[in-house]
């Protein structure tokens, strides 16, 4: 590092910062991303400041026609962002002053990088948040498809990973379907939240000159107006602890879809096989088609934590108001955000592409011990108590797993045995359809109720303008 200013140092210090010290302060590295934010930042701030009578106008258009050639020139390559200028702000500042010269000295005027960099990173997470709020719904329209496809396709659900009942698989497709809908909201939620500039909170004091803060707010599109208090807008990271949340979760949720196509792929399950294009082989084993894509969906899930743990350990126990140590919410911010990106560009081709063995799963579902409990609800609506249902048919499966066949293959002697009630006429109610089918409460499997969840969701998609 040669003898540059670092950031914002100016003519109070006579020499550069320690080389070390200023690899540890440069941010160049990661807030490039912040670029385009903070040219928009600039000239909204440049524009506000020529109609308060701060700055002449002609010096506003140069600085905003300045910006965006600054912008232009680091965004093809032709300029690189400099460590020793500390950060993109001082870097597109720098060079701004260096293109348009004296009027570049004043788009400064009334602002800090604190409210500056606040202003950028809230610009730069809602844009985040509602690209992920997109790509959540092309998920949800990947998942909408194979239920409607699956609507009465069953299989075994499972409680403890043990076979439980008979459900379809539309309605476990759904299931991630709910999931993505609640984070969705969160997302949505957490930009509108965002939507309050922090433009104008000075360092951390606001400002003596007579700027207009409603106005870069609407400028910059921030539909709630200015913040209300300037020492929380520059210290607030909130709105990226809020991201990260959502995508921690919505991780969770694809690390639980990404561990059952692992699951049931397996040779073991064979329930489904996944596309060729989301699989990759082995560099020994010349038979292996592994889930890589499935795999990372789950292992994503431990990185999109850690950035929600970083960010919460990053601002607990500052001090009010702005602290260096905010520079470090960036990373984990856009490591949210990019994350889940990349995991969601994955899902519709993903799940467009998953080729279920309807035939194994039905196998899987005729398990008649699946349908002991639709046969104690059998007896429940014959008049039987359920405790006394429940009574019989655990005294029916003892019986069939001592003569080790299926509660199927039970004889009519056998069932009257156990109880008066198990008259054969009962033991329909083991037919996996027909169980599945009885069970077609608000919520439940049954493939008209799936249906139904279908068509709900489809008329949520198409309201949004997709074609599910
Ligand atoms: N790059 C800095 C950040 O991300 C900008 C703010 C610098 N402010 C300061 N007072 N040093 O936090």
């Amino acid at each position: 590092m040669t003898g540059k200013p670092s950031g914002g140092r100016g003519a109070r210090f006579a020499g550069a910062m320690d080389p070390a010290a200023a690899t540890l302060n440069a941010s160049v590295h990661f807030d490039h991303r912040l670029l385009r934010d903070d040219v928009r930042g600039s000239q909204a701030h440049a524009r506000m400041l020529a109609a308060a009578g701060l700055i002449a106008a002609a010096d506003a258009d140069a600085i905003v026609s300045g910006l965006e050639r600054v912008a232009v020139e680091f965004e093809s390559g032709a300029r690189v962002l400099d460590p020793a200028l500390e950060d993109v702000h001082m870097n597109v500042e720098s060079r701004l002053i260096e293109l348009i010269g004296e009027a570049g000295r004043r788009l400064h005027t009334a602002r800090s990088r604190n409210d500056q960099v606040a202003t950028d990173l809230k610009l730069y997470a809602r844009r985040g948040a509602l690209e992920i709020v997109a790509a959540i719904d092309l998920a949800r329209v990947a998942l909408c498809r194979q239920a409607r496809a699956h609507a009465a396709t069953l299989l075994p659900g499972y409680t403890h990973l043990q076979r439980a009942q008979v459900v379809t698989l539309g309605h476990h497709l759904l299931a991630y379907a709910e999931m993505l809908g609640r984070d969705r909201g969160r997302f949505v939620d957490a930009e509108r939240r965002a939507a309050e500039s922090p433009l104008g909170s000075g360092a951390l004091a606001g400002t003596g000159l007579p700027i207009d803060r409603a106005h870069t707010a609407a400028t910059l599109g921030f539909l709630r107006g200015p913040t209300h208090n300037s020492l929380d807008a520059v210290s607030d990271r909130d709105f990226a602890a809020e991201i990260a949340f959502a995508s921690a979760l919505l991780a969770v949720h694809l690390s639980r879809l990404g561990e059952e196509l692992v699951l049931w792929s397996t040779t073991e399950f064979g329930f489904v096989r996944l596309g060729e294009g989301y699989c990759s082989g082995s560099s020994l084993m010349p038979q292996k088609r592994n889930p890589d894509i499935a795999e990372l969906l789950r292992g994503k899930s431990g990185r999109a934590i850690g950035d929600l743990v970083a960010l919460l350990t990053i601002s607990k126990g500052l001090t009010l108001a702005y602290n260096k140590d905010l520079q470090e919410s960036q990373e984990p911010l856009y490591d949210a955000i990019e994350t889940a990106q990349r995991s969601l560009a994955v899902l519709p081709g993903l799940v467009a592409a998953l080729e279920f063995d309807v035939a194994r799963m039905r196998a899987a579902a005729d398990d008649p011990a699946l349908g002991a409990t639709d046969l104690a609800e059998e007896l429940v609506r014959r008049g039987m108590p359920f405790r006394g249902a429940h009574e019989v048919i655990g005294k029916l499966v003892r019986r069939a797993e001592e003569k080790q066949v299926t509660l199927r293959d039970l004889s009519a002697e056998d069932l009257r045995a156990i109880d008066v009630a198990l008259s054969p006429d009962v033991m329909q109610a083991l037919d996996p359809s027909r169980a599945v089918a009885a069970r077609g409460v608000p919520g439940g499997p049954s493939p008209a109720m799936v249906l139904l969840e279908v068509a709900r969701l489809e008329a949520e998609l198409a309201a949004l303008g997709l074609a599910p």
